[in-house]
Protein backbone atom coordinates (compact mmCIF):
# COMPACT_ATOMS: atom_id res chain seq x y z
CA UNK A 1 0.00 0.00 0.00
CA UNK A 2 1.49 3.02 -0.85
CA UNK A 3 -0.96 6.41 0.77
CA UNK A 4 -0.48 9.90 0.55
CA UNK A 5 -1.45 11.19 3.90
CA UNK A 6 -1.96 15.02 3.89
CA UNK A 7 -2.08 16.74 6.74
CA UNK A 8 -0.06 14.45 8.39
CA UNK A 9 1.61 17.06 10.55
CA UNK A 10 -0.80 17.38 12.71
CA UNK A 11 -1.91 15.94 15.77
CA UNK A 12 -4.24 12.51 14.31
CA UNK A 13 -2.29 12.48 11.28
CA UNK A 14 0.83 11.94 12.22
CA UNK A 15 -0.84 9.00 15.19
CA UNK A 16 -2.00 7.76 12.17
CA UNK A 17 1.39 8.13 9.96
CA UNK A 18 3.26 6.31 13.23
CA UNK A 19 0.57 3.66 13.92
CA UNK A 20 0.22 2.44 10.14
CA UNK A 21 4.13 2.64 9.60
CA UNK A 22 4.99 0.33 12.81
CA UNK A 23 1.91 -2.37 12.03
CA UNK A 24 2.28 -2.64 8.25
CA UNK A 25 6.09 -3.53 7.44
CA UNK A 26 5.29 -3.12 3.68
CA UNK A 27 3.36 0.08 3.59
CA UNK A 28 5.28 3.58 2.13
CA UNK A 29 3.82 6.58 3.50
CA UNK A 30 3.98 10.33 1.65
CA UNK A 31 3.04 12.95 4.08
CA UNK A 32 1.76 16.50 2.01
CA UNK A 33 1.36 19.13 4.67
CA UNK A 34 1.21 22.93 4.50
CA UNK A 35 2.62 23.06 7.88
CA UNK A 36 0.34 25.70 9.47
CA UNK A 37 0.88 26.57 12.88
CA UNK A 38 -0.40 23.68 14.13
CA UNK A 39 1.36 21.21 11.30
CA UNK A 40 4.79 20.24 13.37
CA UNK A 41 7.51 17.96 12.18
CA UNK A 42 8.28 17.23 15.64
CA UNK A 43 5.54 15.02 15.46
CA UNK A 44 7.05 12.65 13.11
CA UNK A 45 10.54 12.71 14.80
CA UNK A 46 10.02 8.80 15.36
CA UNK A 47 9.57 8.29 11.62
CA UNK A 48 12.00 10.36 9.94
CA UNK A 49 14.85 7.96 9.33
CA UNK A 50 12.58 5.63 7.90
CA UNK A 51 12.88 4.75 4.21
CA UNK A 52 8.96 4.32 3.83
CA UNK A 53 8.60 7.38 4.73
CA UNK A 54 8.69 10.92 3.15
CA UNK A 55 7.71 14.88 3.60
CA UNK A 56 6.55 16.70 0.90
CA UNK A 57 5.61 20.72 2.11
CA UNK A 58 2.64 21.82 0.13
CA UNK A 59 -1.20 22.79 0.16
CA UNK A 60 -4.12 21.10 -0.60
CA UNK A 61 -5.71 23.62 -2.40
CA UNK A 62 -2.90 23.21 -4.86
CA UNK A 63 -3.81 21.20 -7.29
CA UNK A 64 -0.30 20.99 -9.22
CA UNK A 65 1.27 20.81 -5.73
CA UNK A 66 -0.75 17.25 -5.02
CA UNK A 67 -0.26 15.86 -8.34
CA UNK A 68 4.11 16.64 -8.01
CA UNK A 69 3.45 14.70 -4.41
CA UNK A 70 1.72 11.90 -5.90
CA UNK A 71 4.69 11.63 -8.66
CA UNK A 72 6.99 11.96 -6.14
CA UNK A 73 6.04 8.99 -4.62
CA UNK A 74 5.94 6.70 -7.81
CA UNK A 75 2.04 6.85 -7.59
CA UNK A 76 -0.40 6.08 -4.51
CA UNK A 77 -3.14 3.74 -4.03
CA UNK A 78 -4.84 6.18 -1.70
CA UNK A 79 -4.92 9.33 0.08
CA UNK A 80 -6.16 9.96 3.35
CA UNK A 81 -6.93 13.24 4.28
CA UNK A 82 -6.38 14.63 7.52
CA UNK A 83 -5.25 18.07 5.73
CA UNK A 84 -7.71 20.96 7.96
CA UNK A 85 -8.01 23.61 9.61
CA UNK A 86 -9.28 22.33 13.17
CA UNK A 87 -10.08 24.70 15.94
CA UNK A 88 -13.47 26.00 16.60
CA UNK A 89 -12.40 29.13 18.44
CA UNK A 90 -10.24 30.17 15.18
CA UNK A 91 -12.68 29.37 13.30
CA UNK A 92 -15.17 31.90 15.39
CA UNK A 93 -11.95 34.47 15.10
CA UNK A 94 -11.50 34.56 11.29
CA UNK A 95 -13.54 31.68 9.45
CA UNK A 96 -11.70 32.05 6.21
CA UNK A 97 -8.98 29.63 6.05
CA UNK A 98 -11.51 27.28 7.01
CA UNK A 99 -13.54 27.78 3.73
CA UNK A 100 -10.22 27.45 1.85
CA UNK A 101 -8.84 24.42 3.67
CA UNK A 102 -11.62 22.56 4.36
CA UNK A 103 -13.89 23.15 1.43
CA UNK A 104 -11.45 24.36 -1.98
CA UNK A 105 -8.97 21.52 -0.45
CA UNK A 106 -11.17 18.70 0.10
CA UNK A 107 -12.34 19.53 -3.58
CA UNK A 108 -9.18 20.11 -4.92
CA UNK A 109 -7.88 16.34 -3.55
CA UNK A 110 -11.30 15.07 -5.14
CA UNK A 111 -10.25 16.56 -8.76
CA UNK A 112 -6.87 14.62 -8.44
CA UNK A 113 -8.65 11.70 -7.38
CA UNK A 114 -10.70 11.21 -10.46
CA UNK A 115 -8.15 13.15 -12.99
CA UNK A 116 -5.38 10.55 -12.07
CA UNK A 117 -7.93 7.30 -11.31
CA UNK A 118 -6.51 6.98 -7.87
CA UNK A 119 -8.52 4.11 -6.77
CA UNK A 120 -9.17 5.35 -2.82
CA UNK A 121 -9.70 8.60 -1.12
CA UNK A 122 -10.64 8.50 2.86
CA UNK A 123 -11.90 12.42 4.44
CA UNK A 124 -11.56 12.31 8.12
CA UNK A 125 -14.61 14.40 8.86
CA UNK A 126 -15.70 14.97 12.67
CA UNK A 127 -18.77 14.80 14.65
CA UNK A 128 -19.33 17.98 14.89
CA UNK A 129 -21.30 18.39 11.40
CA UNK A 130 -24.21 16.54 12.91
CA UNK A 131 -24.45 19.43 15.65
CA UNK A 132 -25.83 19.54 19.16
CA UNK A 133 -27.95 16.68 20.32
CA UNK A 134 -29.54 16.72 24.02
CA UNK A 135 -30.47 12.84 23.66
CA UNK A 136 -30.04 9.85 21.91
CA UNK A 137 -27.11 9.68 19.34
CA UNK A 138 -26.57 10.86 15.34
CA UNK A 139 -26.26 7.87 13.11
CA UNK A 140 -24.28 8.39 9.77
CA UNK A 141 -27.44 8.65 7.78
CA UNK A 142 -28.66 11.88 10.10
CA UNK A 143 -28.78 15.33 8.81
CA UNK A 144 -26.14 17.27 9.10
CA UNK A 145 -26.32 20.75 11.24
CA UNK A 146 -23.37 22.13 11.64
CA UNK A 147 -23.21 25.28 14.27
CA UNK A 148 -19.64 26.90 14.00
CA UNK A 149 -17.90 28.00 10.76
CA UNK A 150 -15.56 24.63 11.35
CA UNK A 151 -18.00 22.08 11.24
CA UNK A 152 -19.88 23.74 8.34
CA UNK A 153 -16.48 23.87 6.32
CA UNK A 154 -15.88 20.20 7.16
CA UNK A 155 -19.62 19.34 6.42
CA UNK A 156 -18.96 21.44 3.15
CA UNK A 157 -16.38 19.30 2.45
CA UNK A 158 -18.67 15.99 3.46
CA UNK A 159 -20.76 16.92 0.83
CA UNK A 160 -18.45 17.27 -2.07
CA UNK A 161 -17.11 13.81 -1.35
CA UNK A 162 -20.55 12.52 -1.36
CA UNK A 163 -21.37 14.72 -4.37
CA UNK A 164 -18.40 13.72 -6.39
CA UNK A 165 -19.14 10.03 -5.48
CA UNK A 166 -22.64 10.37 -6.84
CA UNK A 167 -21.82 12.24 -9.74
CA UNK A 168 -18.46 11.02 -11.02
CA UNK A 169 -18.37 7.54 -9.05
CA UNK A 170 -15.51 8.63 -7.22
CA UNK A 171 -13.84 6.22 -4.85
CA UNK A 172 -14.02 8.14 -1.63
CA UNK A 173 -15.66 7.55 1.80
CA UNK A 174 -15.81 9.52 5.02
CA UNK A 175 -14.93 9.00 8.30
CA UNK A 176 -16.60 11.37 11.33
CA UNK A 177 -14.39 11.34 14.11
CA UNK A 178 -15.55 12.23 17.84
CA UNK A 179 -13.04 14.44 20.25
CA UNK A 180 -9.53 12.98 19.90
CA UNK A 181 -6.91 13.08 22.56
CA UNK A 182 -3.35 11.79 22.87
CA UNK A 183 0.08 12.85 22.43
CA UNK A 184 1.14 15.64 20.20
CA UNK A 185 -2.02 17.42 20.18
CA UNK A 186 -1.45 21.19 19.42
CA UNK A 187 -2.45 23.16 23.01
CA UNK A 188 -4.95 24.97 22.12
CA UNK A 189 -7.40 22.44 22.10
CA UNK A 190 -9.21 21.73 26.03
CA UNK A 191 -7.05 18.89 27.09
CA UNK A 192 -3.15 19.76 26.06
CA UNK A 193 -4.49 23.72 27.04
CA UNK A 194 -5.56 22.33 30.45
CA UNK A 195 -2.75 20.35 30.96
CA UNK A 196 0.09 23.15 29.67
CA UNK A 197 -1.31 25.17 31.34
CA UNK A 198 -1.35 23.37 34.51
CA UNK A 199 2.02 22.68 34.82
CA UNK A 200 3.15 26.20 33.91
CA UNK A 201 1.02 27.01 37.30
CA UNK A 202 -1.44 29.22 34.99
CA UNK A 203 -5.35 28.71 34.54
CA UNK A 204 -7.72 26.65 33.49
CA UNK A 205 -10.42 29.05 31.28
CA UNK A 206 -13.40 26.95 31.31
CA UNK A 207 -16.38 27.75 29.18
CA UNK A 208 -19.54 28.57 30.53
CA UNK A 209 -20.38 26.23 33.04
CA UNK A 210 -18.63 23.50 31.74
CA UNK A 211 -20.92 21.04 31.14
CA UNK A 212 -21.18 20.84 27.90
CA UNK A 213 -20.51 17.16 26.89
CA UNK A 214 -17.90 15.32 24.13
CA UNK A 215 -17.58 11.71 23.34
CA UNK A 216 -13.58 11.25 23.97
CA UNK A 217 -11.40 9.06 21.87
CA UNK A 218 -7.98 8.22 22.09
CA UNK A 219 -5.89 9.20 18.59
CA UNK A 220 -4.31 5.63 18.61
CA UNK A 221 -8.53 4.12 18.03
CA UNK A 222 -8.93 6.89 15.62
CA UNK A 223 -6.04 6.26 13.46
CA UNK A 224 -7.83 2.25 13.79
CA UNK A 225 -10.63 3.32 12.70
CA UNK A 226 -9.70 5.22 10.19
CA UNK A 227 -7.36 2.83 8.91
CA UNK A 228 -10.70 0.29 9.05
CA UNK A 229 -13.01 2.60 6.67
CA UNK A 230 -9.64 2.77 4.23
CA UNK A 231 -8.96 -0.99 3.89
CA UNK A 232 -12.83 -1.77 4.17
CA UNK A 233 -15.54 1.12 3.92
CA UNK A 234 -17.71 1.22 1.03
CA UNK A 235 -17.11 4.31 -1.67
CA UNK A 236 -19.67 7.02 -1.08
CA UNK A 237 -20.20 5.75 3.12
CA UNK A 238 -20.01 7.68 6.25
CA UNK A 239 -18.83 5.64 9.48
CA UNK A 240 -19.18 7.13 12.67
CA UNK A 241 -15.72 6.69 14.89
CA UNK A 242 -16.41 7.29 18.41
CA UNK A 243 -15.01 6.57 21.57
CA UNK A 244 -18.03 5.91 23.72
CA UNK A 245 -16.27 8.55 26.59
CA UNK A 246 -18.86 11.19 27.08
CA UNK A 247 -17.78 13.31 29.69
CA UNK A 248 -18.46 16.77 30.59
CA UNK A 249 -15.67 19.24 30.58
CA UNK A 250 -15.80 19.41 34.27
CA UNK A 251 -15.03 15.93 34.35
CA UNK A 252 -12.21 16.35 32.00
CA UNK A 253 -10.77 19.27 33.87
CA UNK A 254 -11.23 17.02 37.38
CA UNK A 255 -9.26 14.20 36.39
CA UNK A 256 -6.51 16.17 34.94
CA UNK A 257 -6.61 17.94 38.55
CA UNK A 258 -6.41 14.94 39.97
CA UNK A 259 -3.51 13.77 37.82
CA UNK A 260 -1.15 16.72 38.24
CA UNK A 261 -2.19 17.07 42.59
CA UNK A 262 -4.42 20.27 41.79
CA UNK A 263 -7.20 22.11 43.14
CA UNK A 264 -10.33 23.21 41.55
CA UNK A 265 -9.77 26.65 43.18
CA UNK A 266 -6.71 27.61 42.69
CA UNK A 267 -6.55 26.42 38.87
CA UNK A 268 -9.92 26.92 37.13
CA UNK A 269 -11.37 30.40 35.87
CA UNK A 270 -15.12 30.06 34.54
CA UNK A 271 -14.90 32.52 31.50
CA UNK A 272 -17.66 33.65 29.19
CA UNK A 273 -19.03 31.34 27.00
CA UNK A 274 -17.95 30.44 23.42
CA UNK A 275 -20.36 31.90 20.99
CA UNK A 276 -22.59 28.71 19.23
CA UNK A 277 -21.30 26.21 21.54
CA UNK A 278 -22.17 23.15 21.22
CA UNK A 279 -24.08 21.26 24.48
CA UNK A 280 -23.38 17.52 23.51
CA UNK A 281 -22.22 15.73 20.91
CA UNK A 282 -23.04 11.69 20.72
CA UNK A 283 -22.86 9.38 17.85
CA UNK A 284 -23.57 5.68 17.09
CA UNK A 285 -20.88 3.54 15.67
CA UNK A 286 -23.09 0.22 15.43
CA UNK A 287 -22.11 0.75 11.20
CA UNK A 288 -18.00 0.98 12.10
CA UNK A 289 -18.16 -1.62 14.15
CA UNK A 290 -20.60 -4.47 12.07
CA UNK A 291 -19.31 -3.14 8.40
CA UNK A 292 -15.37 -2.95 9.36
CA UNK A 293 -15.31 -4.57 12.38
CA UNK A 294 -13.49 -1.55 14.61
CA UNK A 295 -13.97 -0.71 17.87
CA UNK A 296 -12.34 1.32 20.46
CA UNK A 297 -9.70 -0.03 22.73
CA UNK A 298 -7.90 2.30 24.96
CA UNK A 299 -9.52 2.68 28.64
CA UNK A 300 -10.69 6.20 28.58
CA UNK A 301 -9.61 7.07 32.04
CA UNK A 302 -6.30 5.29 31.55
CA UNK A 303 -5.78 6.86 28.88
CA UNK A 304 -6.01 10.04 29.49
CA UNK A 305 -4.01 9.65 32.54
CA UNK A 306 -1.44 8.38 30.65
CA UNK A 307 -1.45 11.71 27.84
CA UNK A 308 -1.72 13.94 31.08
CA UNK A 309 1.48 12.03 32.26
CA UNK A 310 2.94 12.29 28.44
CA UNK A 311 2.58 16.30 28.82
CA UNK A 312 4.07 16.25 31.81
CA UNK A 313 7.22 14.32 30.79
CA UNK A 314 7.75 15.80 27.06
CA UNK A 315 7.65 19.54 27.96
CA UNK A 316 10.28 19.72 24.66
CA UNK A 317 7.24 19.33 22.54
CA UNK A 318 4.83 21.78 23.43
CA UNK A 319 6.81 24.47 25.61
CA UNK A 320 8.72 25.50 22.19
CA UNK A 321 5.22 25.67 20.31
CA UNK A 322 4.06 27.97 23.38
CA UNK A 323 6.75 30.20 23.61
CA UNK A 324 9.35 29.06 20.90
CA UNK A 325 7.64 32.38 18.62
CA UNK A 326 4.59 34.94 18.31
CA UNK A 327 2.30 32.74 17.20
CA UNK A 328 0.45 30.85 20.39
CA UNK A 329 0.81 34.06 22.91
CA UNK A 330 -0.78 36.68 19.71
CA UNK A 331 -3.81 33.25 19.92
CA UNK A 332 -3.61 33.58 23.62
CA UNK A 333 -3.87 37.65 23.88
CA UNK A 334 -6.65 37.47 20.87
CA UNK A 335 -8.89 35.02 22.11
CA UNK A 336 -8.61 34.38 26.52
CA UNK A 337 -7.66 38.55 27.52
CA UNK A 338 -10.57 39.78 26.54
CA UNK A 339 -12.74 37.11 28.24
CA UNK A 340 -14.13 37.94 31.41
P1 LIG B 1 -4.40 19.54 13.45
O1 LIG B 1 -4.88 20.96 13.45
O2 LIG B 1 -3.56 19.04 14.56
O3 LIG B 1 -3.57 19.26 12.10
C1 LIG B 1 -4.00 19.69 10.84
C2 LIG B 1 -2.84 19.47 9.88
O4 LIG B 1 -3.28 19.87 8.57
C3 LIG B 1 -1.60 20.29 10.22
O5 LIG B 1 -0.43 19.49 10.10
C4 LIG B 1 -1.60 21.40 9.18
O6 LIG B 1 -0.31 21.89 8.85
C5 LIG B 1 -2.25 20.68 8.00
N1 LIG B 1 -2.91 21.61 7.05
C6 LIG B 1 -3.78 22.62 7.34
N2 LIG B 1 -4.14 23.24 6.22
C7 LIG B 1 -3.51 22.61 5.20
C8 LIG B 1 -3.51 22.79 3.79
N3 LIG B 1 -4.23 23.76 3.20
N4 LIG B 1 -2.77 21.94 3.03
C9 LIG B 1 -2.03 20.96 3.61
N5 LIG B 1 -1.97 20.76 4.95
C10 LIG B 1 -2.72 21.58 5.72
O7 LIG B 1 -5.71 18.66 13.26
P2 LIG B 1 -6.12 17.25 13.89
O8 LIG B 1 -6.71 17.49 15.21
O9 LIG B 1 -5.01 16.29 13.71
O10 LIG B 1 -7.31 16.86 12.90
C11 LIG B 1 -7.04 16.12 11.71
C12 LIG B 1 -8.36 15.88 11.00
O11 LIG B 1 -9.25 15.17 11.86
C13 LIG B 1 -9.08 17.16 10.61
O12 LIG B 1 -9.63 17.00 9.32
C14 LIG B 1 -10.16 17.31 11.66
O13 LIG B 1 -11.29 17.99 11.12
C15 LIG B 1 -10.48 15.87 11.96
N6 LIG B 1 -10.98 15.60 13.32
C16 LIG B 1 -10.31 16.09 14.41
C17 LIG B 1 -10.79 15.78 15.69
C18 LIG B 1 -10.09 16.26 16.93
O14 LIG B 1 -10.62 16.09 18.04
N7 LIG B 1 -8.90 16.82 16.86
C19 LIG B 1 -11.94 15.00 15.84
C20 LIG B 1 -12.58 14.51 14.68
C21 LIG B 1 -12.09 14.83 13.44
P1 LIG C 1 -12.05 21.84 21.91
O1 LIG C 1 -10.88 21.05 22.40
O2 LIG C 1 -11.82 23.18 21.33
O3 LIG C 1 -12.83 20.88 20.90
P2 LIG C 1 -14.28 21.09 20.18
O4 LIG C 1 -14.75 22.47 20.42
O5 LIG C 1 -13.95 20.84 18.76
O6 LIG C 1 -15.18 20.07 20.79
O7 LIG C 1 -13.08 22.00 23.11
C1 LIG C 1 -13.61 20.88 23.80
C2 LIG C 1 -14.59 21.41 24.83
O8 LIG C 1 -13.86 22.18 25.79
C3 LIG C 1 -15.64 22.33 24.25
O9 LIG C 1 -16.89 22.11 24.91
C4 LIG C 1 -15.14 23.72 24.58
C5 LIG C 1 -14.38 23.51 25.89
N1 LIG C 1 -13.22 24.42 26.10
C6 LIG C 1 -13.15 25.19 27.28
O10 LIG C 1 -14.02 25.11 28.16
N2 LIG C 1 -12.10 26.04 27.42
C7 LIG C 1 -11.12 26.16 26.47
O11 LIG C 1 -10.18 26.99 26.66
C8 LIG C 1 -11.20 25.36 25.29
C9 LIG C 1 -10.15 25.46 24.22
C10 LIG C 1 -12.27 24.50 25.15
Amino acid sequence: MRLLVCGGAGFIGSAFVRRMLAKHADWEIAVFDKLTYAGNLDNLKTVEADSRYSFVRGDICDREAVGGAIEGAGGIDAIVNFAAETHVDRSIDSPEDFLKTDILGTHTLLEVVRERGISRMVQVSTDEVYGSIDEGSFCETDRISASSPYSASKAGGDLQVLAYHTTFGTPALITRGSNTYGPYQYPEKLIPLFVTNALEGGQLPLYGDGMNVRDWLHADDHADGIEAALLSGRPGEVYNIGGGNERTNREITEIILDELGLSWDTTVKQVTDRPGHDRRYSISCEKAKTELGWQPQVDFEAGLRDTIRWYRDNEWWWHKIKHGTAEFADWRARWYETRG
